[in-house]
């Protein structure tokens, strides 16, 4: 194992959103590119992930600093979904024939996927399915949207073809929050949309929504929340808000604020008790469920060790012993580059990954004690040690005796299981980052934001 890097003295509970690691500023240039076919022999197939990125936004929000272009010149959209047509058909040859491929779940992400027509999603669906080989009313199938993006035209198209979530980002219904948060609609327009969405009767609604927006208070906190809440949604994500370099809000330097950390926390934990006191439970952090609602299937993928296809110009792919995609970038033009770069692409250049990271041992141990640690439910000792012939404390006493130093681990907890304390979940942006393993801090360190 490497050496476990040195933690601050007093973490900052805001210091970064794991939500999957290694995060792709750690990721380099592959050379030679590996061939896809080489990559995926071997590796199991039965039970995939299929992501499909869509890089388009009607306006770029000023928290945002997602793979995403605003607007797309005339053709732009329907050359992108050309080239994702030649992608999903290389990526699934590349799969090969001789063992069953199934996809156990599908998502469409982005950017905003309903920037695209109806007709539009359509075809997305139709290379989903034809190319790409998955079948979207069998398996769970999730999209996201933003309010003015959610036409009833669009909605239709996702729910006939088996979308069963829809996720909606909402960020506050306070318009002057949005406008803060340099987000332009109107508390109407999202109402409205909220409307649409429930007529399309997909099964699962999920309202996003960010705390610590410049001139949020404990009372449009509430509000916003109760706003939500009157949806009944089957699912709530609470973001707090980040502010990154390239983002459109000028509040740089705010970041290292105190104060600002403190007003998070406070809101954090208003909310989550707010939701659980209405029937939600808490899967993580940012993740709340309503008790009651019903299963999507979702549940059963183990995304611990299943495979992802990614198809799209800013999607990952993961095999065990590799993570890879395209080129990335937050800048602006930059974006527009890679975009325009990705629609270009003959076929055969879709049959290498380019830009990627290697997943060694420690890695793999990191990633996995990671994901199921930021979970509410926590992590099963058994399952790691069944995966990686040790326990997660041989391999990471430092780091997991800290962590129960600072009050972040249930010790109440069954003997076989380890679970993060309200504490520790309260603090999950400053424990992940805690567990990068030394090489890709530095990476992560080294990358240019661009
Ligand atoms: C892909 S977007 C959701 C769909 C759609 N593009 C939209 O914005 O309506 C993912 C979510 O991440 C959250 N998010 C993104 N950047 C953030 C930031 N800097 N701070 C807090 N939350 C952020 C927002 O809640 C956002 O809805
Ligand atoms: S928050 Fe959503 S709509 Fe806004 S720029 Fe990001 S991806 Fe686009």
């Amino acid at each position: 194992m490497n050496a476990p890097a040195p933690a601050p003295a007093v973490p900052r509970p805001y210091s970064q959103y794991v939500y999957a690691y290694p995060h792709k500023t750690a990721y380099r240039r592959l050379t030679p590119r590996p061939s896809l076919r080489e990559l995926w022999a071997g590796e199991p197939k039965d039970a995939l992930s299929l992501y499909l990125h869509i890089p388009f936004c009607e306006v770029r929000c000023g928290f945002c600093n997602l793979f995403t272009r605003i607007g797309a010149p005339d053709g732009l959209t329907g050359a992108y979904l050309d080239a994702l047509d030649r992608q999903a058909t290389a990526v699934r040859e590349a799969l090969g024939d001789g063992e069953p491929v199934r996809f156990a779940t599908a998502a469409f992400g982005g950017g905003t996927p309903t920037f695209l027509t109806a007709a539009e999603l359509e075809r997305l669906c139709d290379i989903a399915e034809r190319r790409a080989g998955v079948d979207l009313r069998a398996v769970p199938l999730s999209v996201e949207a933003s309010p003015a993006t959610a036409t009833a035209d669009r909605l239709a198209v996702l729910a006939d073809r088996g979308a069963t979530r829809l996720s909606l980002g909402v960020q506050s219904f306070v318009d002057s929050e949005a406008r803060a948060a340099v987000r332009p609609q109107r508390r109407a327009d999202v109402e409205a949309a909220l409307g649409r969405i429930r007529e399309a009767r997909i099964p699962v609604l999920n309202i996003d929504l960010i705390y610590g927006i410049d001139g949020q208070t404990e009372r449009t906190w509430t509000e916003s929340l109760d706003a939500a809440l009157a949806w009944d949604p089957e699912e709530i994500y609470l973001y707090p808000l980040y502010v990154r370099p390239l983002t459109g809000l000028g509040r740089l330097g705010a970041d290292a604020d105190a104060a600002w950390d403190r007003h998070r926390l406070a809101l954090y934990r208003q909310g989550r008790d707010h939701l659980r006191d209405r029937g939600y439970e808490q899967r993580s952090m940012r993740m709340f469920r309503r008790a009651d609602a019903p299963a999507t299937g979702e549940e059963d993928h183990a995304c611990q060790t299943d495979g992802m296809i990614g198809l799209g110009c800013g999607a990952r792919s993961y095999t065990r012993g590799l993570h890879y995609s395209f080129d990335y970038a937050v800048d602006m033009r930059q974006i527009r580059a890679i975009v325009d770069d990705y629609t270009a692409r003959p076929a055969e250049d879709f049959r290498y990954a380019e830009y990627g990271r290697v997943i060694d041992g420690d890695e793999a141990r990191r990633r996995h004690l990671l994901q199921s640690l930021l979970q509410a439910d926590g992590m099963e000792r058994a399952g790691y040690t069944a995966r990686f012939g040790s326990g997660p404390e041989a391999d990471f006493p430092a780091e997991l005796a800290r962590f129960a130093e600072r009050g972040w681990l249930d010790g109440s907890a069954p003997d076989g299981l380890l679970r993060l304390s309200e504490e520790g979940l309260a603090h999950s942006d400053a424990l992940g980052p805690e567990l990068f393993s030394p090489a890709v801090r530095a990476a992560m360190a080294a990358y240019d934001v661009k």
